[in-house]
């Protein structure tokens, strides 16, 4: 029997990855990724490693080395999942702390250490027993974007993508919802709860305006999808608002002939070839952290096992209660 040979299946491999961004990017640009696909591809096979890129990483990463891609609730499921016995997390520090907790015994990767994330960064442990003790008796809902200590002081976390979900089936007549206050403002307009907001914001999103909106709908008709982390008044000017999961199912739906995603602007790039009668025009404003993950970082981290996420242990335990009670709240569903 002819066993295959491995270098030509790279080679398929690597001309199937292509197909995904050949309309991004010229293929000289893509060879010059090649030597370090094949080396991360090679160290994934050593390590029995599995890397999970969010929807706004590099398309070199997106489609070249990713095994799963999605937002920040399937990347953390999927970690829970794998039976790999290291977890590259190609998007930020708390992603990387929540795939932490959810897969305990698994050596979780972080290639670039400081990518950090505005909201993750706005609120403190010590900020959330304050607002415990300023509302007796609110629950505290969580945002997945803040760090494990955060996440440690509340009852249950939620993503964009389940964050009404999870705030109704508390089933309290008012929640501290934590720290972004636009997601807090999209939940308290499609809710009856009454939410008692922080005032964190995304560096990326807070930029966007409505006023970007209505001339882009004067110059043509578009159907605009919007992340619940943008302004109020860029909320009411799109057709559709939800994560970036939530903003694919769309898409899906709809398969509209023109789409602005005001997101990140790498997501559009990511998703656009899945959608090829879709002409994708968008304001661009590029996550400056999820930037930091570059292909000689991922290979770096495992060559060198290294930069490895840990969390202490009576911090991880109650940061994974609070995730936990997402999950068993419903939070698998997605918007
Ligand atoms: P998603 O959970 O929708 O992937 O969003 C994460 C994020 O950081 C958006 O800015
Ligand atoms: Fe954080 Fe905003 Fe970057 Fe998402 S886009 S990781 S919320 S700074």
């Amino acid at each position: 029997m002819i066993s295959p040979d491995p270098t030509a299946y790279d080679m398929a491999e690597h001309a199937r990855r292509y197909a995904r961004v050949s309309r991004l990017m010229p293929d000289v640009e893509w060879g010059a990724h090649f030597d370090l696909v094949k080396g991360i591809e090679e160290l994934k096979r050593q390590r029995n490693a599995l890397i999970l890129a969010h929807n706004y990483q590099r398309p070199e990463i997106f489609h070249g080395v990713a095994d799963i891609q999605g937002d920040s609730l399937a990347l953390a499921r999927a970690a829970a999942e794998s039976d790999a016995d290291v977890i590259v997390m190609c998007g930020v520090h708390f992603m990387a702390e929540t795939a932490k907790l959810l897969a305990p015994d698994k050596t979780v990767l972080l290639p670039a250490p400081d990518a950090g994330c505005s909201l993750a960064e706005s609120i403190t442990a010590a900020d959330v027993r304050a607002l415990r003790a300023a509302h007796p008796g609110a629950p505290v809902v969580c945002y997945v974007n803040t760090s494990a200590a955060v996440k440690a002081e509340c009852d249950s976390c939620c993503t964009s993508a389940n964050a009404i979900e999870i705030i109704e089936n508390l089933g309290a007549p008012e929640v501290i919802f934590v720290p972004d206050e636009f997601l807090a403002s999209h939940v308290a307009a499609n809710t009856s709860v009454r939410i008692i907001p922080w005032r964190g914001r995304c560096e990326v999103h807070e930029r966007f305006t409505g006023a970007e909106i209505k001339e882009y709908r004067s110059a043509a008709d578009v159907f605009v999808l919007a992340h619940p982390e943008c302004p109020p008044d860029v909320q009411r000017a799109a057709d559709f608002v939800g994560s970036t999961s939530g903003m694919i199912a769309a898409l899906e739906r709809h398969r509209p002939e023109r789409a602005m995603l005001i997101t990140e602007c790498s997501m559009a790039d990511n998703v656009s070839g899945a959608f090829p009668d879709t002409e994708f025009t968008r304001p661009c404003n590029l996550c400056p952290h999820m930037q930091r993950i570059t292909l000689p970082k991922i290979h770096d981290s495992l060559m060198r096992m290294s930069p490895q996420i840990e969390i202490a242990d009576d911090v991880a335990a109650a940061a994974r209660r609070s995730v936990q009670r997402m999950l068993d709240l419903g939070g698998q569903r997605r918007s």
